[in-house]
């Protein structure tokens, strides 16, 4: 298998697999855990500014109903709010301006996954979309990271047909250690070419619940100890290696996973939670274990298939 990128293709090859760790037996993943490097926590979120946000296509089960049904004035609205709270916690929020017939450029998530490498220096793995419609979106990060002073890097796509960034490829909280979902977006294998290439440990998880299309719908961590996640989206391989890593495992409820995104929320801090408005279950659980919620409406973008965690993308800059 070819597993060069795009910056340094052929023979840094045998070195990059040589140094790919991707974990799927539980009982290594507790002590690779223990052994990760610290990862600094975020200190920034980019956000796409939602001029143009609208459900103009199908391409995941939740858009079915909702095409030309947005209101953009809420919308708009409904961002802010998030921005604004983004801000109160103490993250710098840059902005994108969203781009006219990119209607899914708002979920900045998904065009690629930021990366710190063991010296501390910025990179960039931009993604390979497996929806055609959302193509387009990925050059205006590449020139925002560009312009920001980060290395820009793409996967090889001879081995690794899509990837769609931080909808399925998740940090855990203060380790570099990366969650990696496959099955509906991304490629499985792009996860040895990460590992490879940065030097991560990586542990991939198969999703198997098409309204769970991403990690990011379905897997949200919390802190170091603490995950909130959407059971049946998973394998049990999956949520073997779900338990093994984290001591809490907090459930969410059908309803709440689904038709509210619950495990879209964002712990941006390891202890507050920006969650949709209305997941009783899942908050009285987080209050339970320590966690501070803070409710926001995303019901513009719910009809999209998308919510808190979607609508940023975590930085490490001022
Ligand atoms: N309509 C977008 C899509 O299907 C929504 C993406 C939201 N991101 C997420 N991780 N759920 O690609």
């Amino acid at each position: 298998m070819f597993w060069g990128c795009r910056n340094h293709p052929n023979h840094a090859l045998i070195i990059d697999t040589a140094m790919s760790t991707v974990i799927t037996e539980p009982e290594s993943l507790a002590s690779t855990l223990e052994e990760a490097d610290p990862l600094p926590r975020p200190t920034a979120v980019l956000m796409a500014t939602p001029g143009h946000f609208s459900v103009d296509y199908v391409i995941n089960p939740h858009m079915k109903d909702h095409v030309g049904t947005v209101n953009r004035e809420k919308a708009r609205w409904q961002w802010e709010v998030i921005r604004d709270k983004f801000r109160k916690l103490g993250f710098t929020v840059h902005e994108l301006p969203g781009e006219p017939g990119l209607p899914d450029m708002v979920f900045t998530a998904n065009q690629s996954l930021p990366l710190l490498d063991k010296n501390g220096r910025k990179h960039a793995l931009m993604s390979i979309m497996h929806s055609r419609q959302r193509r387009d979106e990925v050059p205006f990060f590449e020139q925002w990271y560009r312009r920001n002073g980060y290395e820009v890097h793409y996967p090889d796509p001879v081995s690794v047909p899509d990837f769609e960034g931080m909808g399925d490829a998740i940090w855990h909280f203060g380790k570099r250690l990366l969650w990696g979902g496959y099955g509906y977006r991304s490629s499985r294998n792009v996860y040895d070419f990460i590992s490879g290439t940065f030097d991560v440990p990586v542990v991939p998880l198969e999703l198997v619940h098409p309204s769970f299309y991403h990690l990011a719908t379905c897997f949200c961590v919390l802190s170091s100890k603490a995950v909130l996640i959407y059971p049946p989206a998973f394998t049990q391989e999956g949520l073997d290696l779900i338990h093994a890593a984290f001591p809490v495992v907090i459930e969410a409820p059908e309803q709440e996973a689904r038709d509210l995104f619950a495990c879209n929320a964002t712990c941006p801090d390891g202890r507050n939670v920006i969650i949709q408005k209305g997941c009783h279950d899942v908050n009285k659980a987080l209050k339970a274990n320590g966690f501070a919620f803070h409710e926001v409406e995303t019901s513009e973008f719910l009809k999209s298939g998308g919510s808190v965690f979607c609508m940023k993308l975590m930085l490490w800059q001022p």
